[in-house]
């Protein structure tokens, strides 16, 4: 990583150059979305882990490779984007799908939604014992199982379902699997951060530019905020600081992940609105003024290009961005099929832009 410092007269200019980061955690949707959304992400990063949350879910190889076709069809020219697919796990998914996953050479992990746990999770996991047969042939494919961590009871608070899914599913999980590649997907506790911390190699965790931002008081200020809202729902400052204080310590196992999750203007404001905050257009800016924030611009590159790769055991890019310390206003929204979709932080100066 290169950082640059010019000084003339009254102007300073900082840059940063480092190796074309990758998002291992992202929503594209389907069919006529995808215009409106790949490019974004195609324009940041170098590839992408491609949830697999459609309706109907993406739950065979066969499956996924379509949509990786879809995906790849508004990819624009001249980009070498790469989607990642993922198989979205289910209690009756076939050990033997994992087989043909890996044989695929494109499917790289299995998600798994606890039921209902949040967008388009319906069809997810009702209890994590029914998928042994198939977790073991993951753990025998080295492939990762990627997890939404939180449990559905509608009974438990919904500030305290990331640290639950931890004792009741994660822990027994880990127990019967002791060589299972777990992402723990957007975490948002300091209690998944000293889970992740205590464990071995085989667990790692992706985090969004969101839950280094803001803690919950932005969903709340000034009157209700549509555009704040994701599932896990944003915490305390407090533990906004632990996830912080992980993504910028050089530890390997905290990596990028923005879980940018589009949902028209619509279906956000709404009396019932959809989760998902929709970051793709800013992703690797917001992630900047998170890591400045912290003096910690040199462990930028290693959380938003290398230790995802790694973890994964995929070769990692070889390219280059830069970004510049410039301020910048981010639009009110973007166009989306018929209507339009607000990014994370809209309206608003953004300090960082990719150059
Ligand atoms: C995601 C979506 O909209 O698909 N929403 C979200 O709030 N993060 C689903 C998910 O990853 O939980
Ligand atoms: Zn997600």
């Amino acid at each position: 990583m290169i950082i640059i410092t010019q000084e003339d007269e009254a102007l300073i200019i900082m840059q940063i150059t480092i190796i074309r980061p990758d998002d291992w955690h992202l929503h594209v949707r389907d069919d006529d979305a995808l215009k409106y959304t790949v490019p974004f992400t195609a324009h940041q990063f170098s590839r992408a882990i491609i949830m697999p949350n459609l309706t109907p879910p993406n739950i065979s190889t066969s499956q996924a490779l379509a949509y990786r076709d879809r995906i790849l069809a508004v990819t624009p020219e001249g980009s070498d984007f790469r989607p990642l697919m993922t198989l979205y796990l289910t209690d009756n998914t076939p050990a033997d799908e994992i087989e043909k996953a890996r044989q695929s050479g494109h499917v790289v992990a299995v998600k798994l939604y606890p039921a209902g746990a949040t967008t388009n999770s319906d069809a997810g996991v009702t209890d994590i014992t029914k998928c042994y047969k198939t977790l073991e042939a993951l753990q025998k494919h080295n492939m990762p199982l990627l997890v939404h961590g939180e449990v559905t009871d509608p009974d438990v608070d919904v500030f305290d379902r990331e640290k639950q899914f931890i004792d009741k599913v994660l822990t027994p999980t880990r127990k019967a699997f002791p060589e299972l590649k777990i992402v723990f997907e957007h975490i948002t506790t300091k209690d998944a951060v000293d889970y992740v911390l205590a464990e071995d190699k085989f667990t790692a965790a992706t985090i969004t530019p969101q839950h280094l931002l803001y803690n919950r008081n932005a969903i709340f200020k000034g009157g209700i905020r549509p555009h704040y809202y994701c599932l896990p729902v944003l915490k305390r400052e407090e533990h906004r600081v632990a996830l912080n204080k992980a993504a910028s310590s050089g530890n390997t196992k905290f990596f990028l992940g923005t879980d940018s999750a589009p949902h028209a203007q619509n279906r956000k404001e709404s009396a019932c609105g959809c989760a998902g905050i929709f970051s793709a257009p800013l992703a690797i800016e917001l992630y900047a003024r998170a890591f400045d924030a912290n003096n910690a611009l040199d462990k930028l590159e290693g959380f938003a290009s290398f230790y995802g790769a790694d973890f994964y055991g995929i070769e990692r890019n070889t390219e280059t961005i830069t970004l510049e310390k410039k301020d910048w206003v981010v639009p009110d929204s973007y166009p989306f099929l018929d209507g339009e979709i607000v990014p994370l932080h809209a309206g608003e100066t953004e300090s960082w832009q990719l150059v």
